[in-house]
């Protein structure tokens, strides 16, 4: 019995070191990693300009807090601001925190315009986390009912429907539009590149800002530095954690334009974000995407991950769809999921399942197209012993 609060239900199995797309137990058993600490190693495990970086700075400073300048955080401002164009930067340590950043700027922009109660439009089978304010921003019921009541100042809207966006333009009080390009827990669903076209067109028009939350499909995982550079809509706040330490926890907000002097003195903080650590470890993941161009590596290793999957599949009804860009593959099935992720484990192969039936494969960049076959072959091995519903 642990001493920890059962907010997991965790598997048996503990990991003592990983490499690369590989990740070893403490029986020296070796697994194939198709869930990369959900979306975030994806330079794969230990990385070793992460680990170098991460290993120099600690010996010179850790920490000093955002009362100083941080050199590593100007740094890393300047490299993420090179990448995808934006111009002015909040670090802080989770997604949950970037999202927070981003719902505290669009309040702070719609007083700005002397909108006393401002709204963010949402969408439904979003996820934005796990926070009071990502919590409400967040669409599903089930993981917001016993936490009521929920912050107000959110509209929800079906994904993809830009008639209902355009409608719920006759709302006054609107400030800003938060979505995940590709909806990540929700099921591995990629919005429609014209359906996000509208949705910049109806911000423009109502001086809305648009705000993309890309803590899971960005750094790389999406086969793009940043999924709106395959989508080709440019937001005005771009979200960001997960991978962008590698594993080291670190989120950032990131704002341009309009959106880019909102926040003043006083009117956001953090102790720990963007400390000259987290900031070495994420400059680093930064320099090798960039360097490397690992996020070309995202529609290879997808395309061996689905042929694994289709070569091996007794039963091809058994998938109702895939869907996802890059690497966020999801695999919607016709069968019981109960069982999946422990048939995958007892194959040393780590496997997801969210929204209840579809399969959800995060694989890190590096791993290699015979890894990928793999994974994609075992995944149908565990299909194929479990009867279709
Ligand atoms: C799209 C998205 N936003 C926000 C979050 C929350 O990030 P964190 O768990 O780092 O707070 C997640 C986590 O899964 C996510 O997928």
């Amino acid at each position: 019995m642990s001493a920890l609060m059962p907010t997991y239900k965790r598997l048996p199995v503990a990991f003592v070191r990983g490499r690369g797309a590989l990740l070893y137990d403490q029986h020296n058993q070796e697994y194939i990693d198709g869930v990369s600490g959900i979306a975030v190693t994806n330079l794969g495990h230990c990385h070793p300009a992460v680990t170098e970086a991460i290993s120099e700075q600690a010996q010179s400073l850790v920490h000093t807090s955002n009362l100083y300048r941080i050199p590593q955080q100007e740094l890393l401002a300047a490299q993420l601001s090179g990448m995808t164009g934006m111009e002015a930067l909040f670090f802080c340590n989770s997604g949950a925190e970037a999202n927070e950043t981003a719902i505290k700027l669009a309040r702070r922009y719609g007083h700005g315009k002397g909108i006393e109660t401002p709204t963010i439009i949402v969408l439904e089978s979003a996820f934005h986390g796990r926070t009071m304010g990502a919590l409400a921003a967040t669409g599903n019921r089930a993981i917001q009912t016993e936490f009521a009541p929920m912050l107000p100042g959110f509209l929800r809207l079906p994904r993809n429907d830009i008639e209902a966006m355009r409608e719920a333009a006759k709302h006054p009080n609107i400030v800003a539009v938060l979505l995940e390009p590709v909806q990540g827990e929700g099921g591995v669903w990629p919005l429609d590149p014209d359906y996000l076209k509208g949705v910049k067109a109806l911000c423009h028009e109502h001086d809305w800002l648009l705000m993309f939350d890309e803590v899971q499909s960005g750094n790389g995982r999406c086969g793009a530095p940043y999924a709106f550079q395959r989508l080709d809509v440019v937001p005005d706040v771009l979200i960001t954690a997960k991978g962008l330490g590698n594993g080291f926890p670190i989120g950032c907000c990131m704002a341009k334009g309009r959106a880019a002097h909102v926040l003043s003195p006083g009117d956001h903080g953090t102790t720990y974000g963007g400390s000259p650590l987290a900031c070495a470890a994420a400059g680093a993941v930064i320099n090798t995407l960039s360097a490397e161009r690992l996020y070309e590596a995202a529609e290879p290793i997808r395309a061996a991950v689905i042929a694994g999957l289709r070569d091996r599949l007794e039963t091809p009804e058994k998938i109702v769809d895939i869907r996802g860009l890059g690497l966020m593959i999801g695999i919607e099935v016709a069968v019981a999921c109960d069982t999946l992720v422990i048939e995958a484990l007892k194959r040393q192969t780590l496997i997801n399942v969210t929204a209840g039936n579809v399969i959800r494969l995060l694989p890190p960049l590096v791993m290699t197209i015979d890894q990928a076959h793999r994974l994609g072959q075992t995944v149908a091995d565990i299909l194929n012993t479990q009867p279709a519903t």
